[in-house]
């Protein structure tokens, strides 16, 4: 079931419109040095992020495992991450609790070097459902099947709603999380709909180490559950599907919400490296992207390479027409925001 679920999510993912009606991320417009007075080979990509080095500051985010299609994306992306030494993160690792035959297509990212990898866990399994809440040998398990630096509680409850077998129980994820956050280092990760500034203050309560701010601008969730809902033609889940296409909080308003002092990841629409350029200037650590990555991850390595190897040059370049010499002073580069965008930032 699970692996089905999986499996027509990338699917959709790869061959439908499942983003979101508008991209925030270009309503921001960057003030252009024309006298950068830096040298352009001198220019430093690294990043410190909580107890990680990387060498560009973004990551590949989440997205997926459990299935033979899987396996390959993620060893496609494991290749990458050890490459361009940046952090990586694995689907949903339910699956391999599920059926434990599948955990080799999370685990053939072990045959990588990557700094840091990321294991992921929903928010909703953390509590009981219709079925039991998962135990800590359970965590412990997907921990150390992955050789995880760091633990993503993924929030979907969006995507829940919609889905057909979605899990609606919300109550007790803090406590959990609280409990949680004395055995691993916790990020608490959006994947596409954002989190305002109370859930930011609750989960640093809570004890996260950072945020992924998942925000609306790119993938919708709603949009891949609406497609799932029209090939067995439930109406009723269709109908959410398309009043929530658009739901959620943009990425570039979620990062300035969440900076309440712990790091930020600025995720959600990111297509290039202008935009990972963008979500630092807003205050975020670094980037991250999934979808961007999907397609040519499914195809092959050298596509996904030369991929990276584009964000990375608009990176560069971004960097070098700002007059910033390293990844701390593009925090400094000026830019102006258009709306709607504007007024998002002005919320909350
Ligand atoms: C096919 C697919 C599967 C995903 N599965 C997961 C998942 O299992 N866990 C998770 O935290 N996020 C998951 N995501 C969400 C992404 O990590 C990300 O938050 C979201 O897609 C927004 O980023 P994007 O606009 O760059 O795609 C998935 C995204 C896609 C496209």
């Amino acid at each position: 079931m699970i692996e089905n679920r999986k499996e027509e999510h990338i699917n959709i993912a790869e061959t439908r419109n499942v983003t979101s009606e508008h991209n925030y991320w270009d309503d921001i417009r960057i003030i252009h040095r024309a006298v950068p007075e830096i040298d352009y080979n001198k220019i430093e990509t690294d990043v410190n992020f909580l107890d990680s080095k990387f060498n560009y500051p973004f990551i590949i985010s989440s997205m997926t495992g459990g299935t033979e299609k899987a396996k390959k994306i993620n060893s496609n992306l494991a290749r990458a991450a050890e490459e361009f030494k940046i952090g990586m993160g694995v689907g949903s690792m339910r699956a391999a609790l599920v059926n434990r035959d599948t955990a080799d297509t999370f685990s053939v990212i072990n045959n990588y070097n990557i700094p840091a990898k990321f294991a992921n866990i929903g928010a909703p399994q953390l509590i009981a459902q219709d079925k039991p809440a998962l135990s800590d040998k359970d965590i412990e398990y997907i921990f150390n099947l992955i050789g995880a630096k760091y633990l993503i509680i993924h929030f979907n409850f969006l995507q829940e709603m919609v889905q057909p077998e979605g899990d609606k129980n919300a109550k007790g994820v803090l406590s959990r999380i609280k409990e949680l956050a004395g055995s691993y280092p916790l990020i608490a990760k959006e994947t596409g709909n954002g989190f305002s500034h109370d859930d930011a203050m609750d989960l640093k309560d809570a004890g996260v180490k950072a945020i992924d701010v998942g925000g609306l601008g790119g993938t919708s969730f709603a949009a891949i559950e609406y497609y799932r809902a029209q090939k067995i033609n439930d109406k009723v889940k269709m109908h959410t599907g398309e009043t929530f296409w658009n739901w959620g909080i943009p990425s570039p308003a979620s990062i300035k919400y969440c900076s309440t002092g712990i790091p930020v990841i600025g995720s959600g629409g990111l297509r290039n490296g202008q935009d990972i350029a963008k979500s630092i200037m807003l205050g975020a650590s670094m980037g991250a992207m999934a979808r961007n990555f999907l397609n040519d991850a499914d195809t092959s390595y050298e596509d996904l390479k030369s991929h990276m190897e584009n964000i990375i040059n608009d990176l560069k370049i971004t960097m070098f027409l700002t007059g910033s010499k390293d990844v701390k002073s593009i925090k400094k580069a000026k830019y102006i925001i258009l709306e709607p965008l504007l007024s998002w930032l002005k919320g909350d």
